[in-house]
């Protein structure tokens, strides 16, 4: 099979051209080059710069190769810059993702694979959310990844394709140093940056109603992640009534206080004690994947541990910096 890969070349766009070649899937990146970089689309695996803004782009992408489904994971990821910036967000990840739907559909493909998140779930107050759990996100990011699910669901019913959203929790590390995720948005890179400027690494709340009254999040390997999309794939080959929602992560929870302490324990880091500070707006007490509705549809299940992410990440942030 071949797959048009959008956002191919960046953090996670590349773990998964890899994974997808490595299973033997033929690829075509497209990536408009924003946040990701050229050297990351491995060598023979064709590069389409530009967006998916771009309709007349897609439909000449689509002429040019033979495409049998689309992974769509092109898109603007920062939370802050979405509540800053919402029409901007609307405009990236809807627009973005109306204009592929419509020229995936013209040009008669008929398998889609999305990168959406659990940010969709907003603030849940539930022990393990599964995909039951209600939808109420609380940014325009979240609401851009929500609006997207219900798209490709209006489509599939119209026009019959099959698609798998991926509702990716917290992805950390690497599959190789070059490929590390180079952005500091998200938490292991943050304390990375602290440590190695020796200043304390800053916890958001202590109060939280958790076992170390720190936020508990559910981490997920890159790699893992990427051997997700490899399996949702397949299933979309094999199967056009596939219409899967699905989590992705690893089904355990891990604390700030947990992560910021192995982060030090994994780099020798270890002199300057974090910092508390108060609560942060938004933050939900804890947020852990249930993951049996993937290993159920899918046969997947998350393998690699938060010291195997931590270790790669850091193998990553020491080659660039
Ligand atoms: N990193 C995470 O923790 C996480 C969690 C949940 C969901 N996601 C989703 O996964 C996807 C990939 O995230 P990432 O961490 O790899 O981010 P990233 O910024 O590294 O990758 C995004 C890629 O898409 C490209 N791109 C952006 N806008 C584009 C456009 N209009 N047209 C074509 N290409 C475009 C960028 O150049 C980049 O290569 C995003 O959709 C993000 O919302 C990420």
């Amino acid at each position: 099979m071949n797959w048009l890969v959008t956002g191919g070349a960046g953090y996670i766009g590349t773990h998964v051209v890899r994974a997808l070649t490595a299973a033997g899937e033929g690829v075509v990146v497209l990536d408009d080059l924003s946040t990701g970089a050229r050297e990351r689309v491995p060598e023979g695996v064709p590069l389409v710069v530009g967006s998916v803004l771009d309709r007349a782009l897609l439909d000449e992408t689509f002429r040019a190769h033979t495409v049998d489904g689309v992974v769509h994971i092109a898109g603007k990821k920062q939370v802050p810059e979405s509540v800053v910036r919402p029409l901007y967000y609307y405009e990236e990840n809807v627009e973005g993702l109306r204009t592929l739907l419509a020229a995936t559909v013209e040009a008669g493909v008929t398998r889609f694979l999305f990168s959406s998140s659990a940010a969709v779930y907003g603030m849940p107050d539930v022990h393990l959310v599964d995909e039951q759990t209600p939808c109420a996100p609380i940014n325009p990011y979240g609401e851009s990844k929500l609006v997207g699910e219900w798209l490709i669901r209006a489509t599939a019913r119209a026009h019959g394709l099959s698609y798998a959203a991926l509702r990716y929790f917290n992805v950390a590390g690497a599959g190789a140093p070059e490929l590390a995720d180079e952005g500091v948005f998200n938490l292991v890179p943050m304390v990375f940056e602290k440590l190695q400027a020796n200043r304390a690494p800053l916890i958001f709340g202590n109060d939280y109603d958790t076992a170390d009254g720190t936020c508990v999040r559910d981490f997920i390997h890159v790699v893992d992640l990427a051997e997700a999309h490899v399996a949702a794939a397949s299933r979309l080959a094999r199967d056009a009534d596939a219409r899967l929602v699905l989590n992705v992560g690893g089904g355990e929870g891990t604390s700030v206080r947990a992560m910021v302490d192995l982060i030090q324990k994994v780099t020798g880091l270890s002199d300057v004690a974090p910092t508390v500070e108060p609560r942060r707006a938004g933050d939900p007490a804890r947020v852990v994947a249930s993951a049996a509705r993937i290993e159920r549809e899918l046969g997947w299940k998350a393998r690699l541990q938060t010291p195997e992410m931590v270790a790669s990440a850091w193998a990553g942030w020491q080659r660039r910096h």
